[in-house]
């Protein structure tokens, strides 16, 4: 038995409706803002991401799908999006067109991390890029767009954490106050931190081991180091975030684990879905383009993981499925009947209206079953009778009322059908 690979998932027809659910509220947020959708491949070049996305980040250093091509060149399947899309930017001269740019994206992401709830090896985001923009008011569009997404889809039970993680002039004086604060307890600490120590001194604060934590819990915080520039930013974000009625939590513990933030992070934590309950998350990152090779352009965005989005809608959200039903069965007897039957089914879908017959070639009392439960609305019985007639029985499945339609005037049936 072949099974699927581990941490990868199978979306069934039962399932498929919450995807479609969620994609469609994800194109109506973005429309309602003005961004365009944006579609890239599923593999880069190695060090798109080693560059972009950072060295020394776990995403780069333990997770990557990376394989040599045949021409020799290493490629990874992407692990996120935003690095694939400044390339994409940069590579198609959309960094010269008018400002800002507007774009987001419903992708695949991999990553080999440990499967449990909420965390795949295979995994889609729903997510959003804005480039060309400094301002506050920029970062609070993006955030509003994720908000807004949450709220089109039904949830409430998220709350939205904040920080400045400050800008390439600010964050050193505050990664060597980290340093000194984490190295007087460096023996704690759990080995991984004790490596990103040196490496990356920021990602111990969003640590989840229990010891890691307790410590972080007295760390610095860098909102307390920010430049006056960084500061302000801050400020004018969180005046108008007040100002729009979007709550926040300034949480110092947001740190992000991708090195290409800057200023502005932030998270949508859902509650009741286990340890990994961030829903969406996000930040500026002002240096990237520049990064890998483009010019100066600053960006801010976010991506949403819609697997842990329908772990949410499951615990809790104004979600209701509905019920799928077909407008039109026809049950057909015979050759005849049958050929007639797909005919009726071909017209009425050039008319938009959906309608099946039996295509296995079932008893009557099989196909009548087969349209319950495919929760046929209406129902047309034709056989040898109602051929030479041209009239049949369209019995509506609901309240068993039974009307006379003729079967060479096909209008007739749309219009009790549309
Ligand atoms: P990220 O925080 O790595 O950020 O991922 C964004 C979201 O993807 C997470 O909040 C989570 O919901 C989901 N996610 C991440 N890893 C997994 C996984 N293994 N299984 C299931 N869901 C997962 C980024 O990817 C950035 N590119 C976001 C961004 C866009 N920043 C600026 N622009």
């Amino acid at each position: 038995m072949i099974q699927k690979p581990r941490g990868t998932m199978d979306i069934l027809p039962k399932d498929s409706k919450k995807w479609e659910f969620i994609e469609k509220a994800a194109r109506k947020v973005c429309k309602k803002r003005g961004f365009g959708e944006i579609r890239f491949p599923t593999f880069e070049e190695t060090c798109l991401f080693s560059r972009g996305v950072g060295d020394t980040t776990d995403v780069v250093q333990k997770e990557m799908y990376t394989f040599i091509d045949r021409d020799g060149t290493s490629y990874s399947l992407r692990p996120e999006g935003t690095a694939s899309v400044a390339r994409s930017v940069i590579e198609n001269g959309l960094a010269g067109d008018t400002m800002p740019l507007k774009l987001f994206y419903i992708i695949n992401c991999f990553r080999h991390e440990r499967p449990q709830a909420g965390r795949y090896r295979e995994f889609y985001q729903f997510g959003a890029e804005l480039f060309g923009a400094t301002t506050p008011t920029a970062d609070t569009e993006l955030i509003s767009l994720a908000d807004d997404f949450l709220k089109e889809l039904g949830i409430t039970n998220t709350s939205l954490h904040i920080n400045s993680i400050g800008c390439p002039s600010c964050r050193p004086q505050y990664k060597a106050a980290l340093v000194e604060y984490f190295s007087a307890n460096q023996d704690e600490l759990c080995d991984t931190c004790k490596s990103r120590l040196l490496s990356n001194p920021l990602r111990i604060l969003d640590c989840k081991s229990p010891i890691c934590s307790k410590i972080a819990a007295d760390a610095p915080k860098t909102i307390d180091s920010l430049c006056t520039e960084c500061s302000e930013h801050f400020e004018g974000l969180k005046a108008r975030l007040d100002a729009i009625g979007i709550k926040y939590e300034v949480d110092s513990h947001i740190v992000r684990g991708l090195d290409y933030y800057s200023r502005t992070v932030f998270e949508f934590i859902s509650e009741g879905i286990g340890a990994q309950s961030t829903v969406c998350g996000g930040g500026r990152y002002d240096g990237l383009v520049k990064q890998i090779g483009g010019p100066e352009l600053a960006g801010i965005g976010f991506a949403a993981g819609i697997n842990r989005l329908i772990l949410t809608m499951e615990n809790g959200s104004a979600y209701k499925e509905e019920e799928s039903s077909v407008p039109l069965y026809i049950a057909a007897l015979g050759e005849k009947a049958s050929v007639k039957a797909t005919e009726i089914c071909a017209l009425l879908r050039n008319e938009g209206i959906s309608a099946e017959t039996d295509i296995v070639g079932r008893s009557l009392k099989a196909q009548m079953k087969y349209a319950n439960k495919i929760n046929a609305q209406n129902t047309l019985i034709v056989g040898d009778g109602e051929l030479e007639s041209g009239k049949a029985q369209l019995r509506n499945m609901q309240n068993g009322e039974q009307s006379e339609i003729s079967l060479s005037d096909i209008n007739e049936l749309i219009n009790i059908l549309k």
